[in-house]
């Protein structure tokens, strides 16, 4: 693992955009893998604002809401990719707003619950994923990827924790409206792209991430399975 310790958050995302968009003007079929939460929001701006072409990029998203995920709508093909977002929380519309509306790529992917089982060979026949943006949750997750889950996982339905949807409660109009579960890629999944970038921005996630760079390997904090990988930069800022 590559740990380096960014000036500022601003720091950060350029660091990362940067190399995206270096990576992109060699080779215009790269495959992203991307994620949403606050913390990969200023790469995206940052790519909103590059001049090169994304036209020929493909990506795919670690995990979308089981119920809000977009309808493939042929007659859409080649504007947006997919339909219209099902609903403002899921994962596909805080995409388009952060970055899909503005830069165009050629075909984004999401798992759903009824492809959680070809997800990975649809990564695979595209060559595989060459760089992985991943957040990290203060209870070490990474994606819905909660403690307790296995290193071989792929993508998968996960039932969300009481404590999850609470959380997420406050995003939604009742609880009753927050999905129970949720499709997400597994550790193996995640394990199987070229490059990973893991990010945390904050002190709050400075604890976590100690253990999952140099505490065990261990279930219980699925981001320290991240310490095998072979290509692995870990970028965070205060
Ligand atoms: P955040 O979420 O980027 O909003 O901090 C990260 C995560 O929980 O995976």
């Amino acid at each position: 693992m590559e740990i380096i310790k960014c000036k500022s958050y601003r720091d950060l995302s350029l660091q990362v955009g940067i190399d995206i968009e270096y990576q992109v003007s060699r080779n215009s079929k790269l495959v992203l893998g991307l994620a949403t939460g606050s913390t990969p929001k200023g790469v995206y701006e940052y790519l909103k604002s590059s001049t090169v072409d994304f036209s020929e990029v493909r990506t795919f998203n670690l995990d979308e809401y089981v119920g809000l995920e977009p309808e493939f709508n042929s007659r859409l093909k080649g504007k947006k990719g997919y339909g219209v977002p099902k609903h403002k929380q899921s994962y596909y519309y805080f995409m388009n707003e952060h970055l899909f509306n503005e830069v165009k790529f050629k075909r984004s992917f999401f798992p759903g619950e009824s492809q959680s089982d070809t997800y990975d060979s649809l990564i695979d026949a595209c060559g595989g994923i060459d760089i992985q943006i991943l957040g990290i949750g203060t209870n070490g997750h990474i994606a819905f990827n909660e403690p307790g889950t296995s290193r071989d996982s792929l993508t998968h339905v996960v039932d969300l924790t009481e404590n999850t949807i609470k959380d997420n409660s406050r995003f939604f109009d009742s609880i009753d409206d927050v999905p129970k579960q949720a499709t997400t890629m597994g550790i193996e999944s995640i394990m199987r792209a070229k490059q990973i970038y893991l990010l945390a921005n904050g002190k709050h996630k400075k604890d976590i991430l100690e253990k999952a760079c140099y505490g065990d390997i261990t279930s219980d904090i699925p981001a320290s399975y991240l310490q095998e990988h072979k290509n692995i930069k870990v970028l965070y800022c205060d």
